[in-house]
């Protein structure tokens, strides 16, 4: 089992970042140590996302660098400055639909932030040998492996076979990773995981996007024939696998994790306009006819599924939260926090979606 006290979680000001800090310091005791959070604050960046995370455990326990991860001499002095002796990358272009309208950022953050990453872990840990008290985990995705057909999962070992410039950009990084570790022996665990949903995801995504529609009575802008397949996780039990591997996964290992729980998107979305609307007090019918079928995503992968056996078996890592439960959580936590919403949909956002999507419905 590793000791980790030097964490710098990079990405932290994003949905599935802000999610780990608040795992580690508020509900993690074995974890004494402190986070060093380096975000960019892109678009899907938000400090009011860890506010609080800030006011209580601010200066001592956890710490907030902005920067980007492709400034080299930047996070090498954080290394230096924080003594850093695990990594955890979750910072990326996140967004499929956004690397298919414009790649290059993505290539940028995802391929070169990742390799800079690792050039500076591979500077800051070598002295003389490789240190081996050290970690560096790389969170990846399912997309890497491609699109299935009506059976089998993804495992450790199929083939990569990336389709969106988002997922072909994340292969690449997985791809690094790997090299890192063969080649220069660098201490480095990954995990790829599958969709991921709770609070603080930005609203673009599926979810959260419908949850706001649907709230704000705006079209439900359904992809193609609804009936592409995701194999969804709540976030809380993505990051517990995340912690598990960086603690105890084998060095030079890779983990999938997943919730063993597919649905098409119609079905999801069903499912979400009867919670919505109850909670809501909105009449489903009228919120089922806002129903918006829209041209399909180019190269829309049509099923993704996880394997999730080597991490069970291995790391006796499980899921804790149902669907049912998670969706009510995610729900109940849109319904509820207004002013991160509007925060986050102001300005830029909102100029992009007019810009983007303007013209479907
Ligand atoms: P997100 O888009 O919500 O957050 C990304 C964060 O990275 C933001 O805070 C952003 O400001 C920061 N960032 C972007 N470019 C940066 C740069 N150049 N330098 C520093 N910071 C930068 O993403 P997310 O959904 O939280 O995903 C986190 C990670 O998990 C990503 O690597 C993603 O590929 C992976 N992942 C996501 C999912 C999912 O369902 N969301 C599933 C599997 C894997
Ligand atoms: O599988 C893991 C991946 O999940 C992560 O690596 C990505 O970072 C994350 O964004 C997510 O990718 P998806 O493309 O699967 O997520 P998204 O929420 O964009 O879409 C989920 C499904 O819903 C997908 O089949 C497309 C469809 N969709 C999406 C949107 C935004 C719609 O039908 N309508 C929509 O408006």
């Amino acid at each position: 089992m590793r000791t980790l006290k030097n964490i710098l979680v990079t990405g932290g000001a994003g949905f599935i970042g802000c999610n780990f800090i608040r795992l580690l310091l508020e509900k993690t005791p074995e974890f004494t140590g402190r986070i060093v959070n380096l975000d960019a604050l892109t678009y899907a960046g938000n400090s009011a996302s860890l506010r609080d995370i800030e006011r209580r455990f601010g200066g001592a326990r956890y710490l907030f660098e902005r920067g980007d991860i492709c400034d080299r001499a930047f996070v090498e002095t954080l290394f230096r400055k924080y003594d850093i002796d695990t990594v955890v990358h979750f910072a990326a272009e996140s967004h499929v639909d956004r690397s298919i309208l414009g790649p290059e950022a993505f290539v940028k953050t995802n391929v070169l932030g990742t390799f800079t990453l690792l050039e500076a872990a591979r500077a800051a840990w070598k002295t003389g040998g490789m240190r081996q008290d050290v970690v560096f985990h790389h969170v990846s995705t399912d997309e890497v492996y491609g699109s299935l057909g009506e059976t089998g999962y993804f495992t450790e070992t199929t083939p990569y076979d990336p389709r969106s410039p988002y997922s072909a950009s994340k292969a690449s990084s997985d791809h690094l990773v790997m090299a890192y570790f063969h080649t220069y022996g660098l201490p480095i665990t990954m995990s790829n995981c599958s969709n991921n949903y709770g609070p603080y995801q930005f609203p673009e995504k599926l979810i959260p996007l419908m949850i706001l529609n649907m709230r704000e009575g705006k079209p439900l802008p359904v992809y193609g024939d609804g009936k592409n397949i995701r194999d969804w996780v709540y976030v809380e039990d993505h990051n517990n696998a995340v912690w598990t591997i960086m603690r105890k996964g084998v060095t030079g290992e890779k983990y999938n994790i997943g919730g063993e729980n597919e649905w098409e998107n119609i079905t999801l979305l069903q499912s979400l306009i009867a919670i919505v609307s109850e909670k809501a007090k909105l009449d489903p019918a009228k919120v089922r006819g806002t129903i918006s079928y829209v041209k399909d995503r180019p190269g829309h992968d049509r099923r993704y599924a996880m394997d999730c056996t080597k991490i069970k078996r291995g790391l006796a890592w499980r899921q804790g939260v149902s669907f049912e439960e998670g969706l009510e959580r995610t729900v109940d936590w849109y319904l509820e926090n207004n002013a991160w919403v509007d925060g986050i949909r102001s300005g830029e956002y909102q100029s992009w979606v007019e810009k983007n999507y303007g013209d479907r419905g």
